[in-house]
């Protein structure tokens, strides 16, 4: 039975040394060591033994036993790093292999120009604020003195949502909110986008974007209108711009102007583009607020004045890049955004 025992334990560990993965390996453990396996039957036989010679018998069955184990347990440990060593050698990343570069997206002129003019006219002590798109007819035209036969109000000419909301024409209904939510005195900007039926065209978009301020206190004037709008126009375009006020007819300001500048081309000299005038024609429309529309919002008109001004922001955007289409501002290609 000894011998039986050695010579079990001896060609299990031979076998076992030849074993080349883990499959074989399970396959000599169970053929040893399993329920069926040769060290297992060779003991069912301890019974037939010499009572005092099973105690030998045993201890030299379980010394074989742990042998064969320690063997399995080593030559498995050997096996699961050489797969993991494999493993890893398929799963390596090359960190010096180059790669295509991301592309950083960066702002459309059109939000840049946005941020430039809030950055200089809070420098100035206005308040940001923002009005919705979908605007009530009431704050869009009835609270701006503008009556229901008044041609802007077409139906032909707005995008009406219903009988009382439409996409606001302009960012003036702004002005009605910030009055009657903050009161006077007042001094606000809020930029964004308007909507008119339009054809589009190189200069023309049914959507648009506008920039709107209001002061509203106590003496305001003309002049501190003027000198507000110089300072902003000469900050923008530089100290060589010239203004030029034209009387005009706004529903909601009384007086009403527009206001141009020099043309950015020939810096007022004269050229092809301005038809020799030297100006280039209407920058923005502005005036003092219509006494009508403070009431209309709650503001004793005897007590204070307002001035306000509106300006189209694509317009501005595309003279300070040079940029000769309105669309280009809005498809976002990206042959065209990455040129700023
Ligand atoms: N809302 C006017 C427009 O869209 C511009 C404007 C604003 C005029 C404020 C006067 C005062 O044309």
């Amino acid at each position: 039975m000894k011998e039986k025992l050695d010579k079990i334990g001896q060609g299990a560990i031979k076998e076992l040394e030849k074993v080349s993965d883990l499959k074989e390996l399970e396959d000599l453990r169970v053929k040893y060591l399993g329920k069926r396996g040769k060290l297992t039957l060779v003991l069912r036989d301890m019974g037939k033994l010499d009572p005092k010679e099973r105690p030998i018998v045993g201890q030299m069955a379980n010394s074989i036993r742990k042998e064969i184990e320690e063997k399995i347990s080593s030559i498995k440990d050997k096996l699961d790093e050489e797969v993991k060593k494999i493993r890893l050698e398929k799963e390596k990343i090359d960190i010096t292999m180059t790669r295509e570069k991301t592309r950083l997206g960066h702002k459309n002129p059109l939000i840049a120009t946005i941020e430039e003019l809030e950055d200089l006219f809070t420098s100035m002590g206005f308040t940001v604020i923002e009005g919705p798109e979908i605007e009530t007819v009431e704050n869009n035209f009835d609270a701006l003195n503008t009556p229901a036969n008044h041609p802007s109000r077409d139906h032909s000419d707005t995008f009406y949502i219903n009988e009382d909301l439409l996409l606001r024409t302009h960012t003036s209904p702004v002005q009605i909110r910030a009055m009657k939510e903050m009161g006077a005195p007042l001094r606000i900007i809020s930029a964004g986008r308007t909507f008119r039926f339009d054809d589009v065209d190189d200069t023309h978009s049914p959507m648009f974007h506008q920039l709107e301020g209001l002061v509203v206190d106590e003496n305001v004037s003309m002049a501190n209108l003027i000198h507000t709008l110089d300072i902003f126009i000469k900050e923008l375009f530089g100290a060589g711009m010239k203004t030029r006020y034209r009387p005009h007819h706004f529903p909601f300001t009384e007086p009403s102007a527009e206001v141009d500048v020099s043309c950015i081309s020939c810096m007022g000299q004269g050229c092809e583009q301005c038809n020799y005038t030297g100006w280039d024609m209407e920058l923005l429309g502005c005036g003092m607020v219509h006494p009508q529309v403070l009431e209309n919002c709650g503001i004793d008109s005897e007590k204070y004045t307002g001035f306000a001004f509106g300006m189209g922001i694509d317009r501005i955007t595309m003279v300070k890049y040079g940029i000769n289409d309105i669309r280009l501002l809005f498809e976002n290609d990206n042959r065209f955004l990455q040129q700023f």
